[in-house]
């Protein structure tokens, strides 16, 4: 009999204790799903063009002017004609078509690092129609 009601209270204790271990589980889920690559000495994100960005963007001001902007293609090109015009930058020569590329790709109002990770493991269910 004792025994019984020790196990009993044992089932009690997993079943209480279930539900919130699976909530806790989808939380880290949600958290590991950005995996965006940053790079640790700028901040930028990191992809084969970042080199140019570091060795032609880097001189004057902090790459936070860069990260906390997002600009098309094209307003990147006037900032940077806006710089040569104003402050000194340089003609980049061969170097503007990669810059340009990387900053579209990367800090671009429809850039997919500006959005959050998409869900994953969605489960959709029918709605019943009375
Ligand atoms: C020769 C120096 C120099 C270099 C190199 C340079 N900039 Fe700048 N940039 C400036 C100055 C000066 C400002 C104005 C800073 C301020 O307002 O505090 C500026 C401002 C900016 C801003 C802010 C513009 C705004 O509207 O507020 C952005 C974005 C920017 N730079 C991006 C870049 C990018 C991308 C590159 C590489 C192609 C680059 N900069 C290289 C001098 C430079």
């Amino acid at each position: 009999m004792k025994t019984l009601l020790i196990a009993m209270l044992g089932a009690g204790i997993v079943f209480q204790t279930l539900p919130e271990t699976s909530v806790t589980e989808n939380r880290a889920d949600t958290t590991l799903a950005d995996t965006t690559k940053k790079d640790p000495e700028t901040g930028l994100i990191v992809d084969e063009n970042l080199y140019m960005i570091k060795a032609q963007c880097t001189n004057c001001h902090s790459t936070k002017l860069i990260t906390a902007n997002r600009f098309t293609r094209d307003g990147w090109k006037q900032k940077i004609r806006w710089m040569q015009a104003n402050h000194n930058l340089w003609e980049l020569g061969d170097a503007e078509k990669p810059v340009l590329d990387y900053l579209e790709k990367n800090y671009s109002p429809t850039a997919s690092a500006a959005r959050r990770a998409p869900l994953k493991d969605i489960k959709w269910y029918k709605l019943e129609q009375n």
